[in-house]
Parts: C-alpha cells; sequence; structure tokens
C-alpha cells in the first residue's frame, strides 16, 4: 500500500512514518519544514519538501497513493488564540488544498489528524464523539471545521474520510521524539526543568477541577501510529467516521508534574502562574468507540510509562 504522510518531519508524522515504514508500507512523506526536521524522516521513505497547498503541481498524475495520512498542521493552543491567521491559512485552507488534491487524484482513503481541542468547554467528562463540540481555542475551530469539510467530501465524493481526535499525546518511538522550538507541552518542559533543578511553572491553579489545575488525558505516540493503519484499512465504500483517541484517565497538571518527579527520582518545585489563553479546564476521553469498531486498545496506557518513553 501506497500512504502519503503531510506534516511527516514533525513530532507525531515522524513517529507514523517510522511506523508505517516498519510495517511495510511504500511511504511518501510532504513536508514543508516550517516546524519539522528532515533527519527526523525515516531513511526508507520517500521525502518530498513541499507545501500541502502544492500537492496538485508538486506530484505527477501518474503518482497514484492509496491513501493519505494528514497530520501537516500548526498546533499550539496558545499561539492559536494570538495569531489566528496562521492557523486559519495553514490548517484549514492547507486541508482544503489537501482534500482536493484526494478529489482530483482519487485517493479513497484520508485519515485526519483531529483533536481533543474541538471538545474545548464542553464540560462533559469522558467525553464521547457524540458530545457536542465546544472549541476553547483557534486551532480547535480549525480542525472541527475541516472534520465537517472532510464528512461533507466523504459524502460527496465517496471519500473514506476518519478524523481522529487526538488528546494529549507524549513518548517516543525508535529514537522519534518531540522536537518543538519553542517547547511548550507539559511532559517535555518539565522534564527537562526538573532535570535542570529548575521550577515548572503550571499555567493556573484556579480551574474547576481537583486541585485547581487543568485535567489531560496522555496517550503514547505509538498507540496513534497503530489507530491510524487501522483507519486506512476501513472499508473503502465512502464514508466518515469519528473516533476520540486518549487512555480514558485524566491527570491534573500537578500530577503529571509529580509521576515526572517520581519517575526521574528527583524532587520539583512547583511555581503557579496565571491561566494560559485558549486552555480548556478538562479534556478526557472514551475511547470505546474505536476499541469497538475497529479493535484499538492502547499498548501503553500508563502515564508512568509514558513519561519514562519520553526520557529515551
Ligand atoms: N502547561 C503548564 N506549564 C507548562 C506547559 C504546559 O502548566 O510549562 C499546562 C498547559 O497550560 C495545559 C497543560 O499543561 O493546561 C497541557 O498543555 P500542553 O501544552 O502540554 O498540551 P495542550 O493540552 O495545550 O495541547 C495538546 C496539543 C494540542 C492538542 C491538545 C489535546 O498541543 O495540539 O493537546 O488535548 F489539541
Amino acid at each position: 500500500m501506497r500512504v502519503l504522510i503531510t506534516g511527516g518531519a514533525g513530532y507525531i508524522g515522524s513517529v507514523m512514518t517510522e511506523y508505517f515504514v516498519a510495517k511495510g508500507f511504500e511511504v511518501w512523506v510532504l513536508d514543508n519544514l516550517s516546524r519539522g526536521y528532515r533527519d527526523a524522516v525515516a531513511d526508507d521513505a520517500i521525502f518530498v519538501e513541499g507545501d500541502i497547498n502544492n500537492a496538485l503541481e508538486i506530484f505527477d498524475s501518474k503518482e497514484r497513493f492509496d491513501g493519505i495520512i494528514h497530520l501537516a498542521a500548526h498546533s499550539r493552543v496558545e499561539e492559536s488564540v494570538q495569531n489566528p491567521s496562521l492557523y486559519w491559512e495553514n490548517n484549514a485552507v492547507g486541508t482544503h488544498s489537501i482534500l482536493e488534491f484526494a478529489r482530483i487524484r482519487e485517493i479513497p482513503r484520508f485519515v485526519f489528524a483531529s483533536t481533543a481541542a474541538v471538545y474545548g468547554l464542553s464540560a462533559q467528562s469522558p467525553i464521547v464523539e457524540d458530545t457536542p463540540p465546544s472549541p476553547a481555542n483557534t486551532y480547535g475551530m480549525t480542525k472541527l471545521t475541516m472534520d465537517m469539510a472532510i464528512d461533507s467530501y466523504s459524502r460527496a465524493y465517496g471519500l473514506t474520510g476518519t478524523s481522529l481526535r487526538f488528546f494529549n499525546v507524549s513518548g517516543t518511538y525508535r529514537g522519534r521524539r518531540e522536537r518543538h522550538l519553542p517547547e511548550t507541552h507539559l511532559i517535555p518542559i518539565a522534564i527537562s526543568k526538573i532535570k535542570g533543578g529548575d521550577k515548572v511553572t503550571i499555567f493556573g491553579s484556579d480551574y474547576p477541577t481537583r486541585d485547581g489545575t487543568c485535567i489531560r488525558d496522555y496517550i503514547h505516540v505509538v498507540d496513534l501510529a497503530r489507530a491510524a493503519e487501522l483507519a486506512l484499512g476501513r472499508s473503502n465504500e465512502g464514508s466518515y467516521k469519528v473516533y476520540n483517541l486518549g487512555n480514558g484517565n485524566g491527570y491534573s497538571n500537578l500530577e503529571v508534574v509529580r509521576t515526572i518527579s517520581e519517575v526521574l527520582g528527583v524532587s520539583c518545585e512547583i511555581e503557579f502562574s496565571k491561566r494560559r489563553d485558549g486552555d480548556a479546564p478538562e479534556l478526557v476521553t472514551s475511547s470505546r468507540l474505536i476499541t469497538e469498531e475497529l479493535g484499538w486498545t492502547p499498548s501503553i496506557p500508563a502515564l508512568a510509562d509514558i513519561v519514562k518513553s519520553s526520557l529515551d
């Protein structure tokens, strides 16, 4: 099977590329390297440097793909609130371009990296796929909009579209790891601060949660790759599905930092600062639907194991 992975030089993309190559797929990566790294792409994948908006010009019409895993996006919650223009352009306009590429080139399967951020302020826990979306930031809005676009393309053009709504992703796979610049994610920041003997800053201590800090559901990055493989293998009849991907366990930011401190065996100092723009108080899901329908189960469900993997 020949698959095109957009954003394959980013964190999740580099893991997916590694995974699909290991599974024997012919993997092509399209990435403009705006936030990714060329050396993060597996040697056995075919790398094309270019923008998702130009896919029709980049790929000759004789190149046939069986499916697209569309990961290329900007994904920083706070940045999306401060610079919505960038997010609508890259995540919405860019995704529309790659959807058009799929339609015009008759690529039958489309797997999209959607996000927990579409649920944002929905205040339901655990969140399920039927929970009404209520994004708390522009990032979530752009992803929700494109979920709807894929739904409409599936109905009208016979695409088999799947939106995988990733909750909080961490961990490494075969040396592929988080390399964000600047790093904004809690687990890698807390690891480096605790190791360096620095204070960890937690944004917000007045949320309506058990300890006042935000609650998130962490999932190992390799479990996303497995879900993408199952989603690609869905029947080719033209339908759209949404699946949530998490472990069903909510950890507060304070609990995450304490878990990291325990795994490292080093005590840590915590300071609280004001809330970060766009943060939802609690995002915890049930992944029962993808388990029932596609047989997905997480291989590394425990937060301590996800943290240990992030240390590799
Ligand atoms: N946080 C801190 N201190 C830090 C960094 C983060 O307190 O130094 C807090 C954040 O404010 C938030 C929590 O830790 O409350 C998690 O923040 P992350 O930046 O690690 O992750 P987010 O939940 O903001 O977002 C991530 C992805 C999104 C995705 C979302 C799904 O970056 O793309 O998970 O829940 F949509």
